[in-house]
Protein backbone atom coordinates (compact mmCIF):
# COMPACT_ATOMS: atom_id res chain seq x y z
CA UNK A 1 0.00 0.00 0.00
CA UNK A 2 1.48 3.35 -0.80
CA UNK A 3 -0.24 6.43 0.28
CA UNK A 4 0.75 10.62 -0.23
CA UNK A 5 -0.36 12.85 2.38
CA UNK A 6 -0.06 15.85 0.51
CA UNK A 7 0.36 19.60 1.54
CA UNK A 8 -0.07 19.58 4.96
CA UNK A 9 2.23 21.09 7.78
CA UNK A 10 4.64 19.04 9.40
CA UNK A 11 5.18 19.19 13.15
CA UNK A 12 7.70 17.81 14.67
CA UNK A 13 9.44 17.99 18.38
CA UNK A 14 11.94 20.60 16.64
CA UNK A 15 9.69 22.06 13.98
CA UNK A 16 7.14 23.33 11.33
CA UNK A 17 7.41 23.05 7.92
CA UNK A 18 5.27 22.52 4.80
CA UNK A 19 5.74 19.22 3.28
CA UNK A 20 4.06 16.24 1.38
CA UNK A 21 4.72 12.71 3.10
CA UNK A 22 5.41 9.23 1.30
CA UNK A 23 4.03 6.24 3.19
CA UNK A 24 5.23 2.91 1.44
CA UNK A 25 4.01 -0.30 3.44
CA UNK A 26 4.14 0.47 6.94
CA UNK A 27 6.72 2.68 6.82
CA UNK A 28 7.10 6.28 5.76
CA UNK A 29 9.11 6.26 2.81
CA UNK A 30 9.72 9.88 1.95
CA UNK A 31 9.27 13.67 3.16
CA UNK A 32 9.50 16.53 1.01
CA UNK A 33 8.38 19.84 -1.21
CA UNK A 34 5.68 18.32 -4.20
CA UNK A 35 6.19 14.70 -3.96
CA UNK A 36 4.43 13.36 -7.12
CA UNK A 37 1.89 10.06 -6.14
CA UNK A 38 3.81 6.79 -7.48
CA UNK A 39 1.15 5.29 -9.96
CA UNK A 40 -1.47 3.10 -7.87
CA UNK A 41 -0.96 5.36 -4.54
CA UNK A 42 -3.52 6.62 -2.70
CA UNK A 43 -3.77 10.11 -1.82
CA UNK A 44 -4.93 12.30 1.19
CA UNK A 45 -5.47 16.25 1.24
CA UNK A 46 -4.09 17.44 4.03
CA UNK A 47 -4.55 20.95 3.43
CA UNK A 48 -5.04 23.16 6.52
CA UNK A 49 -4.40 19.63 8.40
CA UNK A 50 -0.84 19.48 10.79
CA UNK A 51 0.39 16.12 10.54
CA UNK A 52 2.06 14.84 13.35
CA UNK A 53 3.40 11.55 14.94
CA UNK A 54 0.93 9.21 16.67
CA UNK A 55 1.11 9.48 20.12
CA UNK A 56 2.89 7.32 22.60
CA UNK A 57 1.08 6.56 26.01
CA UNK A 58 3.59 5.37 28.02
CA UNK A 59 1.47 4.92 31.45
CA UNK A 60 -1.82 2.50 30.83
CA UNK A 61 -3.61 -0.48 32.85
CA UNK A 62 -5.78 -2.34 30.87
CA UNK A 63 -7.74 -5.16 32.39
CA UNK A 64 -6.15 -4.52 35.56
CA UNK A 65 -7.59 -6.73 38.70
CA UNK A 66 -7.07 -4.38 41.42
CA UNK A 67 -10.21 -3.79 44.47
CA UNK A 68 -12.20 -6.74 43.52
CA UNK A 69 -12.76 -5.93 40.29
CA UNK A 70 -10.78 -4.96 36.94
CA UNK A 71 -10.17 -1.71 34.98
CA UNK A 72 -12.99 -1.48 32.37
CA UNK A 73 -10.95 -1.53 29.70
CA UNK A 74 -9.26 -4.03 28.18
CA UNK A 75 -6.34 -4.46 25.29
CA UNK A 76 -8.84 -3.73 22.59
CA UNK A 77 -11.14 -1.89 23.64
CA UNK A 78 -8.67 0.78 25.92
CA UNK A 79 -6.38 -0.21 22.26
CA UNK A 80 -9.49 1.63 20.36
CA UNK A 81 -10.23 4.64 22.95
CA UNK A 82 -6.70 5.81 22.51
CA UNK A 83 -6.95 5.41 18.41
CA UNK A 84 -9.69 7.58 18.48
CA UNK A 85 -7.81 10.21 20.44
CA UNK A 86 -4.55 10.15 18.28
CA UNK A 87 -2.88 7.78 20.43
CA UNK A 88 -0.65 4.77 18.21
CA UNK A 89 1.63 3.54 21.41
CA UNK A 90 0.99 2.65 24.61
CA UNK A 91 2.84 0.37 27.50
CA UNK A 92 1.27 -1.17 29.72
CA UNK A 93 1.89 -2.39 33.48
CA UNK A 94 2.23 -6.12 33.98
CA UNK A 95 1.85 -7.30 38.06
CA UNK A 96 4.52 -9.50 39.55
CA UNK A 97 2.06 -12.18 40.00
CA UNK A 98 4.14 -15.05 40.18
CA UNK A 99 7.47 -15.75 41.73
CA UNK A 100 8.57 -15.91 37.76
CA UNK A 101 9.27 -12.95 36.12
CA UNK A 102 8.94 -15.28 32.87
CA UNK A 103 5.74 -16.52 33.99
CA UNK A 104 4.54 -13.24 34.58
CA UNK A 105 5.15 -12.27 31.40
CA UNK A 106 3.24 -14.78 29.46
CA UNK A 107 0.56 -14.02 31.66
CA UNK A 108 0.39 -10.43 30.69
CA UNK A 109 0.73 -11.73 26.91
CA UNK A 110 -2.08 -14.59 27.41
CA UNK A 111 -3.97 -11.14 28.62
CA UNK A 112 -3.72 -9.32 25.58
CA UNK A 113 -4.77 -12.34 24.19
CA UNK A 114 -4.70 -10.95 20.67
CA UNK A 115 -6.84 -8.46 20.97
CA UNK A 116 -4.29 -5.72 20.43
CA UNK A 117 -5.62 -2.44 18.02
CA UNK A 118 -2.68 -0.42 18.03
CA UNK A 119 1.13 -1.12 19.15
CA UNK A 120 1.56 -1.66 22.26
CA UNK A 121 4.75 -3.11 25.22
CA UNK A 122 4.98 -3.66 28.57
CA UNK A 123 6.56 -2.49 31.80
CA UNK A 124 7.24 -4.63 34.57
CA UNK A 125 6.21 -3.72 38.20
CA UNK A 126 8.71 -5.01 40.73
CA UNK A 127 6.43 -5.48 43.99
CA UNK A 128 8.64 -8.44 45.84
CA UNK A 129 11.86 -9.59 45.50
CA UNK A 130 11.99 -13.06 45.45
CA UNK A 131 14.98 -14.88 46.29
CA UNK A 132 16.23 -15.01 42.54
CA UNK A 133 14.07 -12.13 41.28
CA UNK A 134 17.15 -9.61 40.96
CA UNK A 135 19.08 -12.78 39.16
CA UNK A 136 15.98 -13.14 36.50
CA UNK A 137 15.80 -9.45 35.77
CA UNK A 138 17.82 -10.57 32.22
CA UNK A 139 14.55 -12.32 31.18
CA UNK A 140 13.22 -8.79 30.35
CA UNK A 141 15.26 -8.20 28.79
CA UNK A 142 15.42 -10.91 26.41
CA UNK A 143 11.51 -10.62 26.16
CA UNK A 144 11.91 -6.49 25.04
CA UNK A 145 10.80 -5.20 28.48
CA UNK A 146 13.21 -2.58 29.50
CA UNK A 147 11.67 -0.61 32.33
CA UNK A 148 10.40 -1.52 35.43
CA UNK A 149 8.31 0.15 38.44
CA UNK A 150 8.73 0.28 41.66
CA UNK A 151 6.66 1.68 44.63
CA UNK A 152 6.95 3.73 47.87
CA UNK A 153 2.87 3.36 48.59
CA UNK A 154 0.57 0.59 48.95
CA UNK A 155 1.65 -0.78 51.93
CA UNK A 156 1.35 -4.71 51.83
CA UNK A 157 0.60 -4.89 48.20
CA UNK A 158 2.95 -3.52 46.23
CA UNK A 159 5.29 -1.26 48.01
CA UNK A 160 9.27 -2.29 48.32
CA UNK A 161 10.98 -1.26 50.99
CA UNK A 162 13.66 1.40 50.63
CA UNK A 163 16.41 -1.02 50.35
CA UNK A 164 14.56 -3.21 48.12
CA UNK A 165 14.41 -0.27 45.72
CA UNK A 166 18.02 0.76 46.08
CA UNK A 167 19.07 -3.13 45.23
CA UNK A 168 16.85 -3.10 41.94
CA UNK A 169 17.96 0.14 40.70
CA UNK A 170 21.35 -0.86 41.29
CA UNK A 171 20.74 -3.98 39.00
CA UNK A 172 18.64 -2.16 36.52
CA UNK A 173 21.18 0.35 35.91
CA UNK A 174 23.32 -2.59 34.66
CA UNK A 175 20.99 -3.99 32.28
CA UNK A 176 20.04 -0.61 30.63
CA UNK A 177 16.48 -1.02 32.35
CA UNK A 178 14.47 2.23 33.13
CA UNK A 179 13.49 2.47 36.13
CA UNK A 180 10.11 4.19 37.10
CA UNK A 181 9.07 5.79 40.50
CA UNK A 182 5.38 5.58 42.01
CA UNK A 183 6.39 8.10 44.82
CA UNK A 184 4.27 8.53 47.76
CA UNK A 185 4.91 7.43 51.51
CA UNK A 186 3.58 4.82 52.39
CA UNK A 187 3.76 4.54 55.95
CA UNK A 188 1.99 7.74 56.57
CA UNK A 189 -0.86 6.61 54.63
CA UNK A 190 -1.36 3.58 56.18
CA UNK A 191 -1.52 6.11 59.27
CA UNK A 192 -3.56 8.35 58.39
CA UNK A 193 -6.50 5.99 56.59
CA UNK A 194 -6.56 3.86 59.82
CA UNK A 195 -7.55 6.87 61.64
CA UNK A 196 -9.64 8.55 59.12
CA UNK A 197 -11.91 4.95 59.32
CA UNK A 198 -11.55 5.31 62.49
CA UNK A 199 -13.06 8.75 62.87
CA UNK A 200 -15.90 8.11 60.78
CA UNK A 201 -14.66 9.36 57.86
CA UNK A 202 -15.33 7.72 55.12
CA UNK A 203 -16.50 9.74 52.15
CA UNK A 204 -13.58 10.68 48.99
CA UNK A 205 -12.33 13.75 49.88
CA UNK A 206 -10.66 10.95 52.59
CA UNK A 207 -8.81 9.39 49.73
CA UNK A 208 -6.87 13.07 49.03
CA UNK A 209 -6.44 14.11 52.57
CA UNK A 210 -4.54 10.93 53.80
CA UNK A 211 -1.88 10.98 50.77
CA UNK A 212 -0.47 14.03 51.75
CA UNK A 213 1.50 16.03 48.94
CA UNK A 214 4.63 15.51 50.80
CA UNK A 215 4.75 12.15 50.89
CA UNK A 216 5.12 12.59 47.15
CA UNK A 217 7.45 15.42 47.56
CA UNK A 218 9.86 13.42 50.05
CA UNK A 219 9.56 10.36 48.21
CA UNK A 220 10.53 12.05 44.82
CA UNK A 221 13.48 13.53 46.65
CA UNK A 222 14.33 9.82 47.97
CA UNK A 223 13.96 8.20 44.24
CA UNK A 224 16.44 11.43 43.34
CA UNK A 225 18.93 10.42 46.34
CA UNK A 226 18.74 6.64 45.00
CA UNK A 227 19.40 7.19 41.33
CA UNK A 228 22.50 9.51 42.71
CA UNK A 229 23.77 6.32 45.04
CA UNK A 230 23.04 3.84 41.89
CA UNK A 231 24.18 5.81 38.76
CA UNK A 232 20.66 4.49 37.56
CA UNK A 233 18.39 6.68 35.52
CA UNK A 234 14.93 7.18 37.04
CA UNK A 235 11.51 8.22 35.76
CA UNK A 236 9.21 9.48 38.24
CA UNK A 237 5.80 8.77 36.84
CA UNK A 238 2.51 10.70 37.28
CA UNK A 239 3.65 13.51 39.17
CA UNK A 240 1.30 15.54 40.79
CA UNK A 241 2.40 18.28 43.88
CA UNK A 242 4.34 21.41 42.97
CA UNK A 243 7.00 20.20 45.38
CA UNK A 244 7.74 16.81 43.19
CA UNK A 245 8.77 19.21 40.13
CA UNK A 246 10.90 21.33 42.45
CA UNK A 247 12.41 18.30 43.77
CA UNK A 248 13.09 17.04 40.21
CA UNK A 249 14.30 20.12 39.38
CA UNK A 250 17.09 19.97 42.28
CA UNK A 251 17.88 16.61 41.09
CA UNK A 252 18.53 17.67 37.51
CA UNK A 253 20.74 20.81 38.58
CA UNK A 254 22.65 17.86 40.72
CA UNK A 255 23.14 16.44 37.31
CA UNK A 256 21.29 13.62 37.57
CA UNK A 257 19.31 11.20 35.03
CA UNK A 258 16.15 11.91 36.76
CA UNK A 259 12.63 12.25 34.57
CA UNK A 260 9.22 13.06 34.92
CA UNK A 261 5.84 12.18 33.67
CA UNK A 262 2.32 14.14 34.70
CA UNK A 263 -1.06 13.44 33.32
CA UNK A 264 -3.95 15.65 32.18
CA UNK A 265 -5.93 15.08 35.36
CA UNK A 266 -3.24 16.71 37.39
CA UNK A 267 -2.91 19.64 35.19
CA UNK A 268 -6.98 20.15 34.98
CA UNK A 269 -8.33 19.61 37.91
CA UNK A 270 -7.56 19.79 41.45
CA UNK A 271 -9.14 18.28 45.00
CA UNK A 272 -12.16 20.13 45.38
CA UNK A 273 -13.37 17.57 43.22
CA UNK A 274 -13.31 15.02 45.20
CA UNK A 275 -16.10 17.08 47.67
CA UNK A 276 -18.95 17.10 44.80
CA UNK A 277 -21.46 14.28 45.11
CA UNK A 278 -19.76 12.38 42.15
CA UNK A 279 -16.82 12.41 43.98
CA UNK A 280 -15.58 9.00 43.24
CA UNK A 281 -15.00 9.66 40.01
CA UNK A 282 -11.91 11.54 40.56
CA UNK A 283 -10.08 9.12 43.01
CA UNK A 284 -6.78 8.26 41.88
CA UNK A 285 -3.48 7.63 43.65
CA UNK A 286 -1.71 10.00 43.61
CA UNK A 287 -4.48 11.97 44.42
CA UNK A 288 -5.18 15.23 42.56
CA UNK A 289 -4.05 18.31 44.69
CA UNK A 290 -4.07 22.28 44.50
CA UNK A 291 -4.24 25.12 42.56
CA UNK A 292 -0.59 26.06 43.00
CA UNK A 293 0.27 22.55 42.59
CA UNK A 294 -1.26 22.36 38.81
CA UNK A 295 0.37 25.97 37.99
CA UNK A 296 3.61 24.26 38.91
CA UNK A 297 3.13 21.20 36.90
CA UNK A 298 2.32 23.17 33.97
CA UNK A 299 5.58 25.31 34.33
CA UNK A 300 7.21 22.17 34.30
CA UNK A 301 6.04 21.02 31.04
CA UNK A 302 6.84 24.20 29.56
CA UNK A 303 10.20 24.93 31.36
CA UNK A 304 11.02 21.32 30.00
CA UNK A 305 11.38 19.83 33.92
CA UNK A 306 8.86 17.28 32.97
CA UNK A 307 9.46 15.40 29.97
CA UNK A 308 6.19 13.54 29.55
CA UNK A 309 2.50 13.47 29.65
CA UNK A 310 0.95 10.14 30.02
CA UNK A 311 -2.50 9.36 31.06
CA UNK A 312 -2.17 6.49 33.97
CA UNK A 313 -5.50 5.36 32.04
CA UNK A 314 -6.91 2.98 34.44
CA UNK A 315 -10.95 3.69 34.63
CA UNK A 316 -13.65 1.87 36.33
CA UNK A 317 -17.52 2.31 35.88
CA UNK A 318 -18.92 5.24 38.04
CA UNK A 319 -21.83 3.28 38.59
CA UNK A 320 -20.80 -0.08 37.42
CA UNK A 321 -24.57 -1.70 38.20
CA UNK A 322 -25.86 0.14 35.08
CA UNK A 323 -24.81 -1.47 31.39
CA UNK A 324 -23.40 0.94 28.71
CA UNK A 325 -23.44 0.05 25.17
CA UNK A 326 -20.06 -0.82 23.96
CA UNK A 327 -19.95 -1.94 20.24
CA UNK A 328 -24.02 -3.49 20.38
CA UNK A 329 -23.54 -5.46 23.21
CA UNK A 330 -24.63 -4.07 26.91
CA UNK A 331 -21.61 -4.05 29.42
CA UNK A 332 -21.33 -3.26 33.10
CA UNK A 333 -17.91 -3.82 34.94
CA UNK A 334 -18.52 -3.19 38.95
CA UNK A 335 -16.35 0.03 39.56
CA UNK A 336 -16.77 3.49 41.85
CA UNK A 337 -19.93 2.13 43.73
CA UNK A 338 -17.70 -0.74 45.27
CA UNK A 339 -16.82 1.93 47.35
CA UNK A 340 -19.97 3.62 48.73
CA UNK A 341 -19.76 4.50 52.43
CA UNK A 342 -15.63 3.35 52.74
CA UNK A 343 -13.15 5.95 50.14
CA UNK A 344 -10.90 2.71 50.54
CA UNK A 345 -12.76 0.54 48.77
CA UNK A 346 -12.82 3.22 45.73
CA UNK A 347 -11.18 1.44 42.91
CA UNK A 348 -8.33 4.22 42.09
CA UNK A 349 -8.24 5.45 39.00
CA UNK A 350 -8.95 7.46 35.90
CA UNK A 351 -10.31 7.66 32.13
CA UNK A 352 -7.78 8.90 30.09
CA UNK A 353 -6.05 7.32 27.28
CA UNK A 354 -8.50 9.19 24.47
CA UNK A 355 -8.57 12.52 26.20
CA UNK A 356 -4.32 13.32 26.15
CA UNK A 357 -4.09 14.52 22.77
CA UNK A 358 -7.09 16.87 22.86
CA UNK A 359 -7.05 18.25 26.24
CA UNK A 360 -3.56 18.58 26.45
CA UNK A 361 -3.97 20.63 22.66
CA UNK A 362 -6.79 23.18 23.81
CA UNK A 363 -5.44 23.48 27.23
CA UNK A 364 -1.61 23.74 26.65
CA UNK A 365 -1.15 24.50 22.69
CA UNK A 366 -4.47 26.87 22.87
CA UNK A 367 -3.58 28.84 25.95
CA UNK A 368 -0.42 29.59 25.01
CA UNK A 369 1.61 27.56 27.33
CA UNK A 370 3.05 25.17 24.89
CA UNK A 371 3.85 25.59 21.57
CA UNK A 372 2.46 22.38 19.01
CA UNK A 373 6.87 21.08 18.84
CA UNK A 374 6.46 20.85 22.57
CA UNK A 375 3.42 19.03 22.49
CA UNK A 376 4.38 16.40 20.09
CA UNK A 377 7.97 16.34 22.27
CA UNK A 378 5.63 15.50 25.29
CA UNK A 379 3.03 13.14 23.75
CA UNK A 380 5.02 11.06 20.85
CA UNK A 381 8.16 11.97 20.99
CA UNK A 382 9.67 12.22 24.12
CA UNK A 383 8.20 9.19 25.73
CA UNK A 384 9.71 7.14 22.30
CA UNK A 385 13.43 8.41 23.07
CA UNK A 386 13.27 7.50 26.76
CA UNK A 387 11.38 4.34 26.44
CA UNK A 388 13.36 2.37 23.61
CA UNK A 389 10.99 3.29 20.84
CA UNK A 390 12.79 5.87 19.22
CA UNK A 391 12.53 6.81 16.08
CA UNK A 392 10.83 4.00 15.00
CA UNK A 393 7.53 5.71 16.95
CA UNK A 394 7.31 8.97 17.94
CA UNK A 395 9.22 10.58 15.12
CA UNK A 396 8.37 11.67 11.10
CA UNK A 397 11.39 10.64 9.13
CA UNK A 398 11.93 7.73 6.55
CA UNK A 399 12.47 4.67 7.93
CA UNK A 400 9.86 5.51 11.33
CA UNK A 401 6.88 3.48 11.41
CA UNK A 402 3.65 5.54 9.31
CA UNK A 403 1.69 5.96 13.18
CA UNK A 404 0.42 9.66 11.85
CA UNK A 405 -2.18 12.08 12.37
CA UNK A 406 -3.69 14.15 10.83
CA UNK A 407 -4.89 16.74 12.98
CA UNK A 408 -7.33 19.61 12.58
CA UNK A 409 -6.49 22.60 14.51
CA UNK A 410 -9.20 24.32 13.83
CA UNK A 411 -12.17 21.90 14.87
CA UNK A 412 -14.47 22.57 17.92
CA UNK A 413 -16.32 20.17 20.07
CA UNK A 414 -18.02 19.55 22.97
CA UNK A 415 -16.57 16.89 24.34
CA UNK A 416 -17.32 14.54 26.53
CA UNK A 417 -18.38 10.62 26.93
CA UNK A 418 -19.42 10.13 23.82
CA UNK A 419 -16.17 11.22 21.84
CA UNK A 420 -13.98 9.51 24.30
CA UNK A 421 -15.05 6.25 23.56
CA UNK A 422 -13.57 4.58 26.77
CA UNK A 423 -15.41 1.65 27.84
CA UNK A 424 -16.94 3.58 31.10
CA UNK A 425 -20.24 5.29 31.89
CA UNK A 426 -18.37 9.04 32.29
CA UNK A 427 -15.90 11.17 31.21
CA UNK A 428 -13.66 13.90 33.15
CA UNK A 429 -14.19 16.34 30.52
CA UNK A 430 -17.54 16.26 30.20
CA UNK A 431 -19.28 19.36 28.44
CA UNK A 432 -15.60 21.12 27.87
CA UNK A 433 -15.36 23.05 24.52
CA UNK A 434 -12.15 22.03 22.57
CA UNK A 435 -10.35 23.35 19.65
CA UNK A 436 -8.09 20.65 17.64
CA UNK A 437 -9.00 17.18 17.08
CA UNK A 438 -7.84 14.19 15.57
CA UNK A 439 -9.15 13.94 11.93
CA UNK A 440 -7.60 10.53 10.88
CA UNK A 441 -5.10 7.86 12.36
CA UNK A 442 -2.56 5.87 10.64
CA UNK A 443 -1.23 3.20 12.40
CA UNK A 444 1.80 1.69 10.52
CA UNK A 445 0.28 2.94 7.39
CA UNK A 446 -3.38 1.94 7.67
CA UNK A 447 -6.33 4.17 8.25
CA UNK A 448 -7.78 3.59 11.60
CA UNK A 449 -9.97 6.25 12.90
CA UNK A 450 -11.45 8.63 9.69
CA UNK A 451 -13.53 11.08 11.70
CA UNK A 452 -16.21 9.46 13.51
CA UNK A 453 -15.34 6.03 11.98
CA UNK A 454 -13.12 3.13 13.41
CA UNK A 455 -11.66 1.45 10.60
CA UNK A 456 -8.90 -0.69 13.22
CA UNK A 457 -9.51 -4.18 14.18
CA UNK A 458 -8.46 -6.91 16.93
CA UNK A 459 -5.15 -8.32 16.61
CA UNK A 460 -3.81 -5.15 14.29
CA UNK A 461 -1.41 -3.74 16.92
CA UNK A 462 1.49 -5.53 17.72
CA UNK A 463 3.91 -5.85 20.58
CA UNK A 464 7.22 -4.05 21.00
CA UNK A 465 10.49 -4.96 21.54
CA UNK A 466 11.77 -2.80 23.11
CA UNK A 467 15.54 -1.25 23.38
CA UNK A 468 17.73 -0.98 26.64
CA UNK A 469 19.94 1.94 27.78
CA UNK A 470 17.26 4.11 26.44
CA UNK A 471 18.01 7.41 26.03
CA UNK A 472 17.85 9.73 28.94
CA UNK A 473 16.54 13.44 28.00
O1 LIG B 1 -5.14 5.41 40.68
C1 LIG B 1 -4.32 4.89 39.92
N1 LIG B 1 -3.42 5.64 39.36
N2 LIG B 1 -4.31 3.59 39.65
C2 LIG B 1 -3.31 2.94 38.92
C3 LIG B 1 -2.15 2.46 39.71
C4 LIG B 1 -0.94 3.38 39.75
O2 LIG B 1 -0.36 3.54 40.82
O3 LIG B 1 -0.51 3.92 38.74
ZN1 LIG C 1 1.56 4.48 40.28
ZN1 LIG D 1 -0.43 3.86 36.96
Amino acid sequence: MTLLIKGGTLVTAGETFQADLLVEGEQIALIGADLQAPPGAGVIDARGRLVMPGGVDVHVHLDLPMFGTVSSDDHYTGHKAAAFGGTTTVIDFISQDHPSLRACVEAWHARVGGKAAVDYGFHMNITRLYEHTLDELPILLEEGITSIKVFTAYNNRLRLPDGDIFRVMRAARKLGLLTLLHAENGDVIEVLVAEALEAGNTTPEWHARTRPAWGAVEAVLRGAALSAQTGAPLYVVHMNAAGEVDQLAYALKQGLAVMGETCPQYLCFTDEKLSEPDGAKWVCSPPLRGAADRKRLWQGLADGTIQVVATDHCPFFFDGTRPIDYEGVPVAIPGKELGEGNFTRIPNGLPGVGDRLPILWTRGVGSGILTPNQFVALTATNPARIFGLYPRKGALVPGADADILLWDPHKRLTYGVAHARHRTDYNLYEGWELTGYPEKVFLRGQLIVDGERWLGRRGQGTFLRRKPFAEVL
